[in-house]
């Protein structure tokens, strides 16, 4: 096979580049090494900011988003006995939107069969080489056990955290970061309305919790966990408990309902060194990822497909590479701002037993509470204002 872009993984990052490109006439195929259903149905993300929604926008996926997502003008943040609205809209003139993982993927798969894009779901075995030459390639199995081989100009490693671009890069662990956060999150989706018009982050003397959303009819929870606990030691009893006891407050009561969906998610921050190494161009969760209390993962891979894309568009339309070869510098800054961003999110939400950091945490939250400067720092960098 032989194609301009070939892109592993096909995530938001993956499909979200496939799409910008082919409206600019450059070709790719994308290599995903599980099944479409399960690519599809894998929850995650729910919060998108104002550039991510400009970005579905323009690459003609956000008519669903736009019909069935739900525009949130704030969040709530909480400490013990105190709810505190933020209007985003009202501080800054921006707003977010709720809209699952899912539901995207679902609109991007449609959007490229309805283009034809070769999209290869089940494959294996994928190997990156040459990314040093101008000419690397990627081979794989399909799904039908055939070996098989693209030749292509430009790999995007868009295949997560887990996946074999970031590896396939000599040295990479040079100017890497890691941090993994001493709690864990477990995450719930259930079968009833959400108990709030906006997301609630409520930080509790036995944990954070949280209250996010889906639709009118289901729910997205979160609590804090211990990384070493184990989900079957949480019923849907205990989930309710301690979710309605950490997010209480006078007057306002949690709704309960089937919960379809539980697990335990690990809390990590994580930026390669370099996520250029020749023509391979490290995208989304391959080159960085966030815990989730800021709502930047899904976000800032788009953004990186902004800049790549970018750089894509001029280096096949104009031969110039100049721009593609700035990638990774011009990633990195807003890189390092959500990473920074989500850090101060979850180091002033989840509790860690330091009874030092327990008041610094409160002294900050109740800062946020009653300064405007505070509130308008935290809502640009929430909607994604850079
Ligand atoms: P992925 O979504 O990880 O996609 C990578 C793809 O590559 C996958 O489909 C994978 O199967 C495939 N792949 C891996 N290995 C191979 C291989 N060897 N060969 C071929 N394909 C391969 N972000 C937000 O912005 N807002 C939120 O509200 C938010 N909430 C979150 C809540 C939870 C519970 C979690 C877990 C994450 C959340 N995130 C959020 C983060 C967000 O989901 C990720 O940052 C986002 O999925 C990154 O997209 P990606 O395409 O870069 O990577
Ligand atoms: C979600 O809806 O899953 C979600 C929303 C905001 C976050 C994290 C997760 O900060």
């Amino acid at each position: 096979m032989k194609t301009q872009v070939a892109i592993i993984g096909a995530g938001p990052s993956g499909l979200v580049l496939s799409r910008y490109l082919a409206l600019q006439g450059i070709e790719s195929i994308v290599l995903e090494d599980r099944s479409r259903e399960y690519v599809e149905s894998r929850i995650r993300a729910g919060l998108l900011e104002t550039q991510s929604v400009q970005m579905l926008e323009e690459i003609g996926v956000a008519d669903r988003l736009k019909r069935e997502g739900l525009e949130h003008k704030g969040i709530y943040l909480q400490i013990p006995g105190e709810r505190k609205h933020l209007d985003f809209e009202e501080l800054i003139g921006y707003t977010v939107w709720v809209y699952g993982q899912t539901e995207i993927q679902k609109d991007l798969d449609a959007a490229c069969d309805a283009a034809g894009q070769e999209i290869h779901y089940e494959v294996s075995d994928v190997e990156l080489h040459d990314i040093d030459s101008e000419n690397p390639s990627v081979t794989f199995v399909d799904k039908d056990g055939n070996k098989q081989i693209i030749e292509c100009a430009v790999i995007a490693g868009c295949d997560g955290f887990w996946g074999p671009s970031r590896k396939a890069i000599p040295g990479v662990e040079v100017g890497s970061f890691e941090r993994v956060y001493p709690f864990s999150w477990l995450g719930v989706m259930a079968n009833v309305a959400p108990s709030t018009d906006e997301l609630i982050y409520a930080r509790h003397p036995d944990g954070f919790a949280m209250h996010s959303m889906r639709s009118d009819k289901v729910s997205r929870l979160y609590l804090q966990v211990d990384p070493t606990d184990d989900i079957a030691n949480w019923s849907d009893d205990r989930i309710w408990e301690a979710l309605s006891k950490r997010m209480a407050v006078d007057g306002w009561e949690l709704k309960t309902g089937e919960i379809t969906e539980k697990n335990i998610l690990a809390m990590r921050s994580f930026v390669a060194g370099k996520l250029q190494h020749g023509r391979l161009f490290l995208v989304g969760d391959a080159g960085h990822t966030v815990p989730p209390t800021g709502a930047k993962g899904l976000n800032s891979a788009v953004n990186d497909v902004r800049f790549l894309g970018e750089g894509l568009v001029k280096f096949f339309k104009e031969k110039d590479a100049t721009l593609l070869n700035r990638y990774s510098e011009r990633a990195k800054e807003t890189i390092w701002r959500v990473t920074h961003f989500s850090w101060w999110m979850t180091t002033m939400l989840h509790t860690n037993g330091n009874e030092f950091d327990n008041q610094l945490q409160l002294s900050q939250l109740k800062h946020v509470f009653k300064n405007k400067a505070l509130q308008i720092n935290l809502a640009e960098n929430y909607v994604g204002i850079r």
